[in-house]
């Protein structure tokens, strides 16, 4: 686990001077910010007039080197792996927040091994719950009695695969049905957060790439003619698309949306 640096500018007492500053700055955590639909969402959210204060998490270095250079007052990054339920659970306790934490955007994901469920071994299927779900209900579980205070926003990026049966999706599919789950349950057990689940569509990422290059073989044809074909026929989605949606939603989505699975 790496911590890069505990508190947001040079001195701890930056954070309280910023917010002063900029009463509309709000502090929010995104997860699997280092590529694709995760990337967009913190490069929209930093290139708000509003300021806002964030902490980047994924397990590219480089890349979260990189958003730390370019605004080394405004970002902290996380680097380590979802996987590792102590390093998620640290993330929103060991930072300086002074109190405030305004929304949660959960957007890593795997799709795993992406084997039929007849052949993939139960590592494989654990481990993608274990990145997939149960790191989100760790971040939850942490990030919880700030959100509760500021009234705050969580936003889980889910999949269509949430509710359609792929062939050697089996396991993805499972863990994005098991976060609409998690965000139902939330709405009622936690009213003073707004918690929604989204389907981005179908994005032009390094997961589209890893479906098309690596997964292929296990899915059915219609589905391999499908996914093979989206990229060259431009029907895929740039990430700012999904990726401007998602963080508006962390830091505007309405109470009445909370619990839902949107589109
Ligand atoms: N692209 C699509 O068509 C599509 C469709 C539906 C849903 N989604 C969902 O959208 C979300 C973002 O995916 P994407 O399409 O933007 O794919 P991507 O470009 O591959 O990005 C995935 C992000 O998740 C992070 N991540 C993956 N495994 C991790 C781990 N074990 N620990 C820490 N971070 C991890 C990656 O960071 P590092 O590699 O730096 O760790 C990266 O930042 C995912 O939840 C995915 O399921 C995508």
């Amino acid at each position: 686990m790496t911590i890069s640096q505990s508190h947001f500018g040079q001195s701890l007492s930056y954070i309280n001077k910023h917010r002063s500053f900029y009463p509309s700055s709000r502090t929010i955590i995104v997860t699997g910010a280092t590529a694709g639909i995760g990337l967009a969402v913190a490069e929209h959210l930093l290139r708000s007039s509003e300021q806002h204060l964030l902490v980047l998490t994924g397990r590219n270095a480089d890349v979260l080197r990189e958003f730390h250079s370019r605004y080394p007052d405004r970002v902290i990054t996380e680097a380590g792996d979802m996987s590792d339920l102590e390093f998620v659970s640290a993330i929103a306790q060991t930072i300086q927040l002074e109190g405030r934490l305004d929304g949660l955007v959960l957007n890593h994901g795997t799709m795993g091994s992406c084997f039929r469920i007849g052949q993939m071994e139960v590592e494989d299927w654990e481990n993608t719950f274990r990145v997939n779900v149960t790191s989100c209900v760790a971040m939850i579980q942490s990030a919880l009695p700030l959100l509760r205070a500021s009234h705050g926003r969580i936003v889980l990026t889910s999949s269509g695969a949430a509710t359609n049966g792929y062939s050697a999706w089996g396991a993805y599919g499972a863990t994005k049905a098991a976060i609409n789950h998690l965000a139902m349950t939330l709405k009622n057990e936690e009213p003073e957060v707004t918690t929604v689940s989204i389907r981005p569509g179908v994005v032009d990422t390094a997961m589209q790439g890893d479906i098309r290059e690596k997964f292929l073989k296990n899915m059915d044809e219609k589905d391999q003619i499908k996914f093979s074909t989206l990229k060259k026929d431009g029907k895929l989605l740039p990430p700012y698309k999904p990726g401007e949606v998602i963080a508006e939603l962390a830091i505007n989505a309405e109470k009445d949306l909370s619990g839902l699975f949107l589109r």
